[in-house]
């Protein structure tokens, strides 16, 4: 078990790593005294699985438990499902005393940090993901959000944590392809902030691939760490926390194009990548060998990097309603494994090299 520090000012928590860590979760909890009821909060495929150790965790700390069931999927993140966990928190007569929990992918952890974020102008919340994405990014640095018709995470807050909870042994039951999602951002994190991730993806390919929970624990942990440092350093997204979204500013407009039901999101953060390195080679900012590089990398962990052709003008659009784009689409870029920089691209030369693929 490994316990990773996220030192926000003013609001520090602990993720907690390990294997079979659910079933004592009340040994890695903050002090629950004086809290009265937790309310869990789960689709019903994580529910079916994971929700009664947690549950019997939150009774043996003399809480009352409350299930509160969600849609499957992107599109359970919505206002109106936020609307039903509202009313159904006050018909619980839940009060800023209670906590939530978020028990399961990012999905469940954005929407439900959401409403713990505005309920009652905020209630506590602790993150139990159980999807790898979850587990390495979403569930770590507050970022909490529903979705618009007009464009994806449009509506969200702020809101810490007060604890996560990442059981790397919940990673077994998880279909391959949100493995695999989850690890095209494994490895954002190895090429951007921590290399060594990589080695470790390479070295313990077979290991990885069988979801061994040894390695698991140390690679989600590893991530934990570099997200954990990101976020303490800039809260807010108004610095270094851009360069978790290497990947993402392609990446989050192919899932618009798509309009949420195509790719998932670590599928189009890895195609985003490999776009990245090219623009960033075709640039002259990133060294020779970047694009290849990324290929191996991808290929190895299962990810299909390609995909059809782009239309530029669609592109182009959806990234226009990027929260990042201003006057020009925003990119993380390579100038080599682990050194990033933030650079703004002009539209003509992100359509070349989206025409020359
Ligand atoms: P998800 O939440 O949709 O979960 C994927 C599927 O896996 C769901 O159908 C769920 O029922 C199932 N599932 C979850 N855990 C399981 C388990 N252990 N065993 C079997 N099935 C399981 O997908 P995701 O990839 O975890 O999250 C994607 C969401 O995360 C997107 O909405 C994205 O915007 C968000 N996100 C947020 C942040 C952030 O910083 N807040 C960062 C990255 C992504
Ligand atoms: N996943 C990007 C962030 O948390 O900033």
């Amino acid at each position: 078990m490994i316990r990773v520090p996220v030192a926000v000012p003013g609001r520090e928590y602990e993720v907690v790593v390990g294997a079979g860590i659910l079933d004592e979760a009340e040994r890695f909890l903050p002090h629950m005294e004086g809290r009265d009821k937790a309310f869990i909060v789960a689709d019903t495929t994580v529910a079916g699985l994971y929700q009664e150790p947690l549950a019997d965790a939150m009774s043996r700390l003399g809480l009352t438990t409350v299930s509160l069931h969600v849609p499957q999927g992107e599109d359970a993140k919505t206002l109106q499902v936020a609307g039903v966990l509202y009313q159904q928190l006050a018909l619980q007569e839940a009060h800023r005393g209670d906590v939530l929990l978020a028990l399961g992918g990012g999905v469940t952890g954005d929407l439900t940090g959401f409403v713990a974020a505005t309920y009652m102008r905020g209630l506590p919340v602790i993150q139990v993901p159980t999807t790898l994405l979850a587990q390495v990014d979403a569930a770590i640095g507050g970022k909490t959000a529903v979705n618009l018709p007009e464009g994806k995470n449009l509506v969200g807050a702020f809101h810490q944590p007060i604890a996560v909870l990442a059981d790397v042994a919940t990673l077994a039951t998880l279909p391959d392809r949100e493995f695999r999602s989850g690890l095209a951002e494994v490895a954002k994190y190895g090429l951007t902030i921590d290399p060594a991730i990589l080695e470790t993806l390479e070295a313990e390919a077979d290991r990885v691939r069988d979801r061994d929970s040894g390695v698991l624990e140390d690679l989600v942990a590893r991530c934990a760490r570099a997200k954990a440092a990101t976020v303490a350093a800039d809260e807010r997204d108004e610095g270094g926390r851009l360069l978790l979204n290497y990947g993402h500013t392609l990446g989050h407009a192919l899932e618009r194009i798509e309009s949420y039901r195509g790719r998932s999101h670590g599928e189009a953060v890895a195609v985003g990548m490999v776009f990245a390195a090219r623009l960033a080679e075709s640039m002259g900012i990133g060294e020779p060998g970047l694009v290849a590089f990324h290929h191996r990398l991808l290929k190895g962990l299962g990810l299909d990097d390609t995909g059809p052709a782009l239309d530029p003008d669609q592109v182009l659009e959806a990234m226009r309603l990027d929260k990042k784009y201003s006057t020009r689409p925003r990119f993380v870029l390579l100038e080599a494994v682990g050194r990033p920089r933030i650079v703004a691209v002009d539209e003509s030369v992100v359509r070349e090299v989206l025409e020359t693929e």
